[in-house]
């Protein structure tokens, strides 16, 4: 696989799609096991930002939440965590929904970013912290429909 542009940037090859599946594969069977007789709630949400009208700073909302959380146990699922910053607005906006219990599955995590105390639950694979693309992750809305892992090249 060669080295690619996306728009001013140059990456290059760092996890292709057949390292992926068994990783995935193993994250699924974990979240299996331990909600065996349950029935979670998988939650892929965006999280907007906007300032609010009254100067009270930046308000969160959810988008793409449409069931009750009440008494639910409830699973987000990440494409990657950083610094967590994202992950931890969501955490506080979705325990107010009164969940039974919540937990984070992420395809990537960056370990060395992540500024956090709270636990990242499941992890298909930790990364260094570079940029990348692929697989659904997007540079400024390009790449997302690689079908492998990119990363930056520095
Ligand atoms: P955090 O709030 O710093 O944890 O960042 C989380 C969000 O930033 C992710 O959900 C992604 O949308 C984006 N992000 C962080 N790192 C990367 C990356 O390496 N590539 C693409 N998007 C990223």
């Amino acid at each position: 696989m060669a080295t690619i542009k996306i728009k001013d940037l140059s990456f290059k090859p760092f996890i292709n799609e057949d390292e992926l599946q068994p990783l995935i594969k193993k994250v699924a069977n974990q979240i299996n096991k331990e909600y065996a007789g349950k029935s979670p709630l998988f939650l892929f949400v965006k999280l907007a930002s906007y300032e609010g009208t009254e100067s009270k700073g930046t308000v969160n909302e959810l988008i793409g939440l449409n069931e009750s959380l009440e008494g639910r146990d409830v699973i987000i699922v990440e494409d990657i965590v950083d610094t967590g910053n994202t992950l931890e607005k969501l955490y506080q906006i979705i325990l107010d929904k009164n969940p039974k219990s919540l937990k984070i599955a992420t395809l990537l995590y960056k370990p060395e970013a992540y500024k956090k105390d709270f636990n990242i639950d499941f992890v298909a694979k930790e990364i260094p912290n570079n940029f990348v693309v692929g697989y659904g992750l997007d540079y400024d809305g390009f790449g997302r429909n690689l079908s492998s892992i990119y990363v930056l090249n520095q």
